[in-house]
């Protein structure tokens, strides 16, 4: 309990932070970022949808949930796909520039058809749970909160997993609170309605 207090703390604390250095930086640059994102495209895709299955879209995620990510993987608070070490090379410009460039692109692709049974009851978990309350009502993300909709069902369902579990660390604790209940069959079938979103 204690520790689990003081790693939100933690969280609370590198978020505080990270807003508090927001104003003194240069703004946003999309186009200098789009030039920054050449060495992403192998494994993001050239559009921000990635082509492999497991490696997360990137297309219209917000701003501010890639350039967490971006930090948090920077500072080895997040590890997984070798995205440490590509973060370590970026200055703060670069993940602000980058992020720009992503957030502005069209969202990846809704996958028509799959299970409908699953859909429905992915939806009805989604419901139940009020993952819309920080996901956005279409679950297309908003702030520092990851878009959902349209996202590869195999990285859904990894990365909640992991969260789950706790090899995720999230930024203020709120998400693996959220995760904590879900059970496997849950997740799977609120990947299928997750990919079906526009
Ligand atoms: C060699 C393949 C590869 C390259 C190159 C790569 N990534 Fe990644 N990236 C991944 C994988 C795999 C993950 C999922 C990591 C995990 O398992 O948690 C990921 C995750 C991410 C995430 C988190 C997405 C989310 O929804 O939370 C962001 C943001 C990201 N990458 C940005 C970038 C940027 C920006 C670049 C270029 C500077 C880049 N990546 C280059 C493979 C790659
Ligand atoms: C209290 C706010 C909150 C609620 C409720 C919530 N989430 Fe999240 N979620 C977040 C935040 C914040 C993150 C980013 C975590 C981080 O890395 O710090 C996140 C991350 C995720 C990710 C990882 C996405 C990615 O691109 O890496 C998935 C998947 C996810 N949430 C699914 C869900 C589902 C499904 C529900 C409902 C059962 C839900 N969330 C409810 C706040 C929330």
């Amino acid at each position: 309990m204690f520790l689990r207090l003081s790693k939100a703390i933690q969280g609370m604390a590198f978020f505080m932070c990270v807003l508090g250095g927001l104003p003194s930086h240069a703004a946003p640059d999309a186009v200098a970022g789009k030039a920054k994102a050449q060495i992403c495209a192998a494994c993001h895709g050239e559009n921000g949808v990635s082509a492999l299955p497991g490696f997360p879209h990137l297309a219209a995620q917000p701003q501010l949930s890639i350039f967490y990510q971006l930090l948090q993987f920077r500072d080895q608070r997040r590890k997984g796909g070798g995205m440490e070490a590509i973060a370590a090379t970026l200055s703060e410009q670069d993940m602000r520039d980058i992020a720009a460039h992503y957030a502005a692109l069209p969202p990846p692709p809704a996958v028509a058809g799959g299970d409908a049974e699953k859909i429905t009851r992915g939806q009805q978990i989604a419901q139940q749970q009020y993952c819309s309350s920080c996901h956005g009502a279409q679950l297309q993300g908003q702030k520092h909160v990851p878009r959902l909709s349209g996202q590869s069902s195999e990285y859904f369902v990894q990365q909640l997993r992991k969260l789950r579990s706790g090899v995720r660390a999230d930024m203020d604790g709120t998400m693996a609170s959220a995760a904590r209940s879900l059970t496997d069959e849950e997740i799977e079938a609120m990947a299928v309605y997750t990919r079906s979103l526009p």
